[in-house]
């Protein structure tokens, strides 16, 4: 396709976007009167119009009903989690009955690794990314000293080849069948967080079963971003958080897939609660655990409904609309970012290196970019200047233009203030040395 960098053709590519409407149903903060240009949906989604009523629904339900509220509300809370499973599960390429909505996304990793980190005997290790997002590094390490093993020893990280950004999914498949038969579990993010980085998560699942390991997805940054089938591709257990590309409120509760041959494993280890108690006798108060059936046996307390709701707003948007329309409009905004940054780099001295992968097959709706020659000055000015984006060390922004809620003209605005910042700075610089 042959982009250009002019207001007029972005205003034609919003024209021509299926699913353009989407983003009048989003709460936009305002800069100067007018709406920002937001590229932190990576990091928190921007709130559905919806999502008030749904949490006044319950506030109201709570008021009027107090107690009964639990199975006379218009949506009843004592199953409430349970609207997520059938729409939860196209978002995730799963059966409704493999998935389920609970806690928050480091507290489940946790519990899953009840399950799927059981070292025994020469089994103990475990494979993760090197530079894991900061609370896996947290929680993969204290799983490891929880069952006494020396961290240095037991988890084995992949890495980078020097000089690349992104890991190759050779190296990833070396290094779980170089590790082999010590290998526990294969622990990764699906979407690398720093790069965008899509993850080969078919090839890396299979792998890790080949030498006996259980293999577990942190897809904090790929859930309703890139498509995923977990089913298909075998995976043992997978979570994430829902207030980045799912538009769930700050904190909000996480997912997880937990795949269907463990549903009625007996002996599988498990922290559990009433809430994964067999639902038709919960309120019977048994003194013995009997799970229910799929991931809900998963669940440990009730359900936080108000917390939920939001969730629930922006999961019926997402169930209306459809991960295949999500992702053709991604493809197109990303690479329309990808043309505007390049033709900036044109136009004034410093460069833009892309850290995250130009194949569209390796990459979501992020794009790190690495601002050789520009500081964290650069970024002050875009956020004075009304653009949200977020600033990582050493020097590289993360621009991720959710399909959801960004146009075509905001990527074509943003390159012109990115631009504008530039220039400032370098004629500032001049003036500086000319002083
Ligand atoms: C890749 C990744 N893993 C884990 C987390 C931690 O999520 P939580 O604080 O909800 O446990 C985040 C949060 O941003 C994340 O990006």
């Amino acid at each position: 396709m042959q982009f250009q960098n002019t207001l007029e053709y972005a205003r034609e590519l919003d024209s021509q976007d299926k699913i353009a409407s989407y983003r009048d149903q989003f709460i936009f903060p305002q800069h100067e009167g007018k709406n920002v240009i937001y590229f932190t949906g990576n990091s928190l989604g921007l709130q559905p119009k919806s999502a008030k009523k749904y949490v006044d629904e319950i506030m109201t339900d709570w008021a009027n009903l107090a107690v009964e509220g639990h199975f006379y509300a218009e949506k009843p809370w004592w199953d409430y989690h349970e609207r997520f499973s059938e729409k939860l599960a196209k978002v995730v390429g799963a059966k409704p009955a493999e998935v389920t909505v609970m806690n928050t996304l480091t507290v489940n990793l946790h519990l899953l690794m009840v399950s799927f980190y059981r070292p025994e005997g020469k089994r103990y290790k475990i494979i993760c990314e090197e530079k894991a997002f900061p609370s896996d590094q947290y929680m993969i390490s204290s799983q490891v000293r929880f069952h006494e093993y020396d961290p240095k020893d037991a988890i084995v990280e992949i890495r980078r080849r020097d000089g690349e950004n992104n890991f190759r999914t050779e190296d990833i498949i070396a290094k779980i069948n170089e590790v082999g038969e010590e290998c526990a579990l294969v622990l990764i993010g699906g979407v690398n967080y720093y790069t965008g980085q899509v993850l080969e998560m078919e090839k890396i699942t299979k792998a890790g079963h080949e030498v006996g390991a259980f293999v577990g997805w942190d897809l904090a940054h790929a859930a309703g971003n890139i498509e995923l089938k977990l089913s298909e591709w075998k995976v043992d257990f997978a979570a994430w958080c829902s207030y980045k590309y799912m538009n769930s409120g700050p904190g909000n509760a996480s997912g997880c897939f937990i795949n269907e041959k463990y549903h009625n494993q007996k002996d599988i280890p498990r922290f559990e609660g009433w809430w994964g108690h067999n639902k038709e006798r919960r309120f019977l108060m048994e003194p013995e655990f009997q799970p229910e059936n799929g991931a809900d046996a998963w669940q440990i307390s009730n359900a936080p409904v108000l917390a939920l709701a939001p969730y629930l707003a922006s999961l019926e948007m997402f169930d209306e609309v459809g991960m295949p329309a999500l992702i053709e409009k991604r493809n197109k905004i990303v690479a329309y970012l990808e043309f505007v940054l390049h033709e900036i780099d044109k136009e004034v001295e410093s460069s833009f290196e892309i850290i995250t992968p130009s194949n569209q097959e390796e990459r979501g709706t992020q794009l790190s970019v690495f601002l050789h020659g520009e500081g964290r000055e650069l970024f002050n000015y875009l956020m004075e200047n009304g653009v949200i984006t977020d600033w990582r060390e050493p020097n590289v922004i993360r621009l991720a233009p959710a399909p959801f809620y960004c146009s075509f003209e905001d990527m074509y605005q943003f390159g012109q203030i990115l631009k504008n910042g530039i220039l400032k700075k370098t004629k500032e610089d001049r003036v500086s040395k000319r002083d």
